[in-house]
Formats: C-alpha cells, sequence, structure tokens
C-alpha cells in the first residue's frame, strides 16, 4: 500500500468544510481591508529563499525541498510567501501602481521539519503583504487585520507579541554586542549556536534547545540598541494598538526565524496549541526589495496565518458536523431513476444538495437516507410518475406530506429560502 509522504496530510471531509470556512473568513476581512488576492508559483528559483530568508536560517540551512531541474537550474519548493510576492512585485513592476499594494495569499507551504502536532511538511498559510509605505500606521493596520481575521473564526483568547529588531543600522550595532558577548558564552552551547555566533548571532536567539535557554536570556536585549528613529517608529506602532485598544506584550527576543525582518516582528499565540503555539508571525521587511533588485525601496510589512493551527483552534472543542444533505431520493425501479436523475436536476437548481438512490432495496435506500442524515426524503415509484405527484418525508418531524410537482418545488425552495429550519 502506499502512504502519503511524512509530514504531508490528506484534508478530509468533514474538517474540509472547516477550511473553506476559515479561508472564506479571512476574505471577507481582507476585503474590507482593500486587499487583493496574489498568486504565485510553488516553485521559485532557489536564490529566491537563501537570499530573502537567510542561508543561516533553519529554514534555508536545513529544511526547503531543493532540486535540480533538468535544465541544471537549482529550484524550491516555497517555504514561505513573502519572498515570492516581493519577487512578483519588483517583476511586475506594481510599485507603478497607484497606493500600496495591498496583497493577500492562501496555499501551501513546504518546510522538511521534524513533523509533531501543529508542524507539518506541507502546512498552509493565509498571508498579506502591504508593500510600499514605512508608516507605523501601516504596522498597526496589518495588525488590526489580523486579530479581526482571528475574531472572525470566533478567537478571541489570543496573545499577541510584538518587538522591534531595529533598521539595519541598529541591528549592525545589536549583532556586534551579540558577538562579542558570545564569545564567552556560546563555547557552552549548542553547535548551531557555536556556528551562529560568528556567521549570524541575531539566529542564535530562535534557538530551541532548552539548555541554552537560560543563556539566550541572559544575552543583550535589542531595545537597548534601536536608534532614535526605531524606537519612536515602534512608539507609534503601539500608540497606534492602543489606540484599537489592541492588547499586546512587548517581546524583545522576537526576533523571528527569517533575515528579512527590519524594525516591527510580531507573533500570536495561542494556548490551546501546545508546544507549537504561534498561530501567525509577521513583520516589517524593509530593504528586502532592494535586496532582490528593486530599483527603488519598497518598504513593506506582512504577516502569514499557519492556516492548519487556526484550523485545529477553531476546531478545539468542538465536533464537526458533516454537511447537511438537503434531499434524499430513492427510486423505486428503473423508470423511476431515470425520472429521478431529472427530478434531481431540477431541485439542484434551487441550491439544494439532492443525492439519488441506485440500491434496489428501498429499506437500505431509506436506512442510508437516515446515515447521512438527510433533512427530507423523495420516495418515488412507478405511481408517482403517472400522477406526478410525490410523497416528501420530513427526517425531523417523521411527517410525510403528498405534494404535487410544482407544490414540491415550492416547499424545497421555501426551505432554501430558511436555510435555518434545514
Ligand atoms: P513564519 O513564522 O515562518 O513566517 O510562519 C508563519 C506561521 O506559519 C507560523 O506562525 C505557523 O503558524 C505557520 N507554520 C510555519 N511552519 C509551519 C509548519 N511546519 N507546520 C505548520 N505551520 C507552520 C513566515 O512564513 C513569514 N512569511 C511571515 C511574514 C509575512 N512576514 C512578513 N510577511
Amino acid at each position: 500500500m502506499i502512504h502519503n509522504v511524512k509530514g504531508m496530510r490528506d484534508i478530509l471531509p468533514p474538517s474540509s468544510a472547516v477550511w473553506n470556512e476559515v479561508e472564506a473568513a479571512a476574505r471577507r476581512v481582507f476585503m474590507r481591508f482593500n486587499y487583493s488576492e496574489i498568486r504565485t508559483p510553488i516553485l521559485e528559483e532557489t536564490a529566491l529563499f537563501s537570499r530573502s530568508v537567510g542561508e543561516e536560517t533553519d529554514i534555508v540551512s536545513k529544511e526547503m525541498y531543493t532540486f535540480e531541474d533538468r535544465d541544471g537550474s537549482s529550484l524550491t519548493l516555497r517555504p514561505e510567501n513573502t519572498a515570492s510576492v516581493l519577487r512578483a512585485y519588483i517583476e511586475h513592476r506594481l510599485d507603478q501602481q497607484p497606493g500600496l499594494q495591498k496583497l493577500y495569499y492562501v496555499g501551501p507551504m513546504f518546510r522538511r521539519e521534524r513533523p509533531q502536532k501543529g508542524r507539518y511538511r506541507q502546512f498552509y498559510q493565509i498571508g498579506a503583504e502591504a508593500i510600499g509605505s514605512d508608516s507605523p500606521a501601516v504596522d498597526a493596520e496589518v495588525i488590526e487585520l489580523v486579530v479581526a481575521i482571528l475574531q472572525e473564526v470566533g478567537i478571541n483568547d489570543f496573545e499577541l507579541l510584538i518587538n522591534s529588531v531595529g533598521s539595519k543600522r541598529s541591528r549592525a550595532r545589536y549583532n556586534d554586542a551579540l558577538r562579542e558577548k558570545l564569545r564567552e558564552v556560546a563555547p557552552r552551547m549548542c553547535a548551531d549556536c557555536r556556528r551562529r555566533a560568528e556567521t549570524n548571532p541575531l539566529r542564535v536567539l530562535d534557538c530551541k534547545v532548552p539548555e541554552d535557554q537560560p543563556i539566550i536570556d541572559g544575552l543583550p536585549s535589542i531595545l537597548d540598541f534601536l536608534d532614535a528613529s526605531d524606537r519612536e517608529h515602534f512608539r507609534r506602532v503601539r500608540d497606534f494598538l492602543e489606540d484599537r485598544a489592541i492588547a499586546y506584550t512587548v517581546k524583545p527576543r522576537l526576533v523571528r526565524g527569517l533575515d528579512y525582518y527590519a524594525r516591527t516582528t510580531f507573533e500570536i499565540t495561542h494556548g490551546a496549541l501546545g508546544a507549537q503555539n504561534a498561530i501567525l508571525g509577521g513583520g516589517r521587511y524593509d530593504g528586502l526589495a532592494e535586496l532582490l533588485g528593486a530599483k527603488a525601496p519598497a518598504p513593506g510589512i506582512g504577516f502569514s496565518i499557519g492556516e492548519d493551527r487556526l484550523v485545529m483552534t477553531v476546531e478545539e472543542g468542538k465536533t464537526v458536523q458533516a454537511a447537511p444533505l438537503h434531499l434524499y431520493i430513492a427510486p423505486m425501479g428503473d423508470a423511476a431513476l431515470r425520472h429521478c436523475a431529472v427530478l434531481a436536476g431540477d431541485i439542484r437548481k434551487l441550491n439544494l444538495s439532492v443525492e439519488v438512490g441506485t440500491d434496489r432495496k428501498l429499506k437500505r435506500m431509506l436506512e442510508l437516507a437516515n446515515k447521512l442524515q438527510a433533512r427530507f426524503t423523495l420516495i418515488v415509484g412507478d405511481n408517482e410518475i403517472v400522477t406526478q405527484t410525490y410523497a416528501l418525508k420530513d427526517m425531523r418531524s417523521g411527517e410525510q406530506e403528498t405534494l404535487s410537482r410544482q407544490a414540491l418545488m415550492e416547499q424545497l425552495a421555501a426551505q432554501n429560502r430558511d436555510r435555518e429550519g434545514l
């Protein structure tokens, strides 16, 4: 038997309906904030990610699905989408469009991590990027947007963590200070930390090794290295959040595992998720567009929600019901089956879900109608075809009504208008 690839899941009904609901809710919120959808390819040139996410990050150094194409070029299954959106922005000269480019996406990402609850090798993100402004007002609006998505799907008990990793210059000074401190403590840390202490000291803060945590807690804080304009930017972001009554906690260690961040970074965690508790992460990436070859600066900020984790949180503590079946038709005999196929077509035009039985035994069809939790059942035999009257059974009340074809259609249409009743 062939199984699915480790860390890659099948999303089956009824859970798939929750996925669709979550995506529909996010799209509604994106519309309200004037975002439009962008779809980028799943495969990109490897250099796009190594350059933007950074060679020393876990993602690029350990987790990418990279392969050589038949023409010798190196391709990678996207581990994230911000780099791809920026590539598309530059490639299609979206900077020429009026106003900010506010783009959202929904789709699969690939990282070869160790699978566990909430962590998969193919996972899904719902994300957005606002490109073209370095205003702290945009940072706050992006955070407001992501909070609105969580609320739209009914999640209210989350924690918002924010930080500023400063602009390039502040970060360089911080990196120097870290490097110096790490010379003293890194020999007691894991192999990744020892290497990163020299190559990319900021990434030491991403380390998950438990023994290293007390040492990391003793490292200098980036907030002490922000220059005046970074501090002012961060202060204004917080003011804007407070105006909106969005509660947050400043977490100076939140440098996020990707190299492209500058100034604001944020994450939202949720208690129900266990060890992998980040539902989403994001931040500002001023300078990334230039790094990818843009002629003019294109400062931006965005986030990506881990959709797997979002769905898990939504499903937490409730049983997901199968999608309702509105009508089960049980035809008795071949002539009835032909008649019912056409009848079902007409009823489906009312936007109702209809299932036509194919079993020869009525009892078995009715049992199935029960199992499928059909709201109504219709039994059709030769007699019904001749008289054009139908016995519609309400499966909830058990009552049966004999209706002309027109009355049947009207009755079902009324049910459709009053979906609550279904
Ligand atoms: P990230 O923090 O790498 O950021 O990923 C964002 C979210 O994706 C995480 O908080 C988590 O919910 C989910 N996620 C990541 N890896 C996995 C996995 N293996 N399995 C399940 N869920 C996962 C980014 O990807 C940036 N592109 C965010 C961003 C957008 N920054 C600016 N714009």
